[in-house]
């Protein structure tokens, strides 16, 4: 990819996308187009540090706009489409599902039908060069059981949340627009992140935050679920990875070989805390674990077979949980005032419709 090749990258104003488009920016160097419809996850502040870059071009909007897409596509010429744009937490995928449906579901593929009226109108040469890269999760193929083998690239689509079939739904139209109409596509489906400016409804900056104010550490059902952590600029680095060197039409699984029960990741937290920001008023963060009524539906245990993107791309991750995490509190400590915007009057709301029910046990 040259410095003047620009791409389209769809919610990178949300955490992983902001990450993508500032690690692009410094690794890569040509121009973004960054289109994000700034819902409650979508944030502004995430790259302020960009404000005057003329490289990054944001557009307030919505992947089902048609019309609007297709105007960014004819002007801007880009030779990949990066598309993040989701509703992507689970939890609120339980208590509303139809933002899922909408822009998971019908937002792709709107997005898709754009993209493929742009390929078809280009010449052969960007046509070879272009690609549509769609960002999945590893929540599509379901849940393990603790010593099941970790999912790979053929495991059976299993999806138990309504966001998890959202995301299934869309992995698979993205697959037929292969087949059907020959849009290069790449799918990647990633384990779960952490890192800078998530937003701090999940697990890992929800712990940190109300750890910092010595409030109750919600753990749901009895904290021995695992997760597979990724930091999130490796996260960013996978993708840059597969969509320079990733075969059309295939999928690449992304993983953090970092498999942690909930329960260690709380604890690894509450001890970092004490470390980094020590309270005698609160004392040990320990004291604060609460354990409270189950997430419906609960998958067990995800796991990822990242063997594919090793052998074939050359790409491993960098980071280990323990530096990641580290690095991961430091910048929430430094970064309060980021966290007093995001913490808006949706942000509490949404704490008291999801947590009001869950008294500890
Ligand atoms: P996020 O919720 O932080 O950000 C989503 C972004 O998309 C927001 O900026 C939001 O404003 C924007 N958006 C939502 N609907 C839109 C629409 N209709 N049009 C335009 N923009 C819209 O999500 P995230 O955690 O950054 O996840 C990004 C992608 O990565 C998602 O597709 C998600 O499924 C996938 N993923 C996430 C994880 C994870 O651990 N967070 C893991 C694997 C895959
Ligand atoms: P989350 O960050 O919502 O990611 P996902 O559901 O996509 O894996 O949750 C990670 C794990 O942490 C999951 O097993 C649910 C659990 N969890 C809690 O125990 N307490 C909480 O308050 C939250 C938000 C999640």
């Amino acid at each position: 990819m040259s410095k003047k090749d620009s791409i389209l990258v769809t919610g990178g104003a949300g955490f992983i996308g902001s990450n993508f488009v500032l690690t692009w920016i410094k690794e890569i160097g040509s121009p973004v187009i960054n289109l994000d419809s700034l819902t409650y996850a979508g944030n502004r502040n995430n790259l302020q540090s960009l404000n005057d870059d003329s490289r990054h071009i944001f557009v307030h909007g919505d992947i089902a706009d048609e019309a609007l897409v297709a105007r960014l596509l004819s002007e801007h010429k880009p030779t990949a489409i990066v598309h993040f744009a989701a509703e992507s937490h689970v939890d609120r995928s339980i208590v509303g599902p139809d933002a899922f449906i909408k822009t998971n579901v019908f937002g792709t593929f709107s997005l898709l039908q754009s993209a493929r009226a742009y390929y078809a109108g280009l010449n052969a040469e960007p046509q070879k060069a272009f690609r549509f890269l769609h960002v999945s999760t590893d929540e599509v193929y379901g849940s393990l059981a603790p010593d099941d083998p970790a999912f790979s690239e053929t495991t059976p689509y299993a999806p138990n949340s309504p966001y998890a079939a959202s995301k299934a739904s869309s992995d698979h139209l993205v697959r037929a627009y292969f087949h059907t109409y020959g849009l290069p596509v790449l799918t990647t489906n990633c384990s779960n992140n952490y890192g800078f400016y998530q937003f701090p409804e999940k697990l890992i900056p929800l712990m940190i935050l109300n750890s910092l104010e010595g409030k109750p550490l919600p753990v749901y059902g009895d904290g021995q679920n695992v997760r597979d952590w990724l930091f999130v600029e490796d996260h960013c680095s996978a993708i840059r990875a597969v969509l320079d060197r990733g075969r059309l039409g295939e999928t690449y699984n992304i993983g953090g070989s970092s498999e942690r029960k909930n329960i260690d990741v709380v604890t690894t937290i509450c001890d970092l805390l004490d470390e980094l920001a020590p309270s005698e008023k609160i004392g040990s963060r320990r004291k604060l674990i609460s354990y409270v009524k189950d997430r419906p539906g609960h998958d067990r245990r995800y796991a990822i077979d990242a063997r594919k993107i090793k052998q074939e791309l050359g790409w491993e991750p960098a980071a280990q949980f323990e530096s990641g995490i580290r690095k991961t509190v430091e910048w929430y400590l430094a970064n309060q005032d980021w966290v007093e915007n995001v913490r808006s009057g949706a942000y509490q709301q949404w704490i008291e419709t999801n947590y009001a029910e869950r008294v500890a046990r």
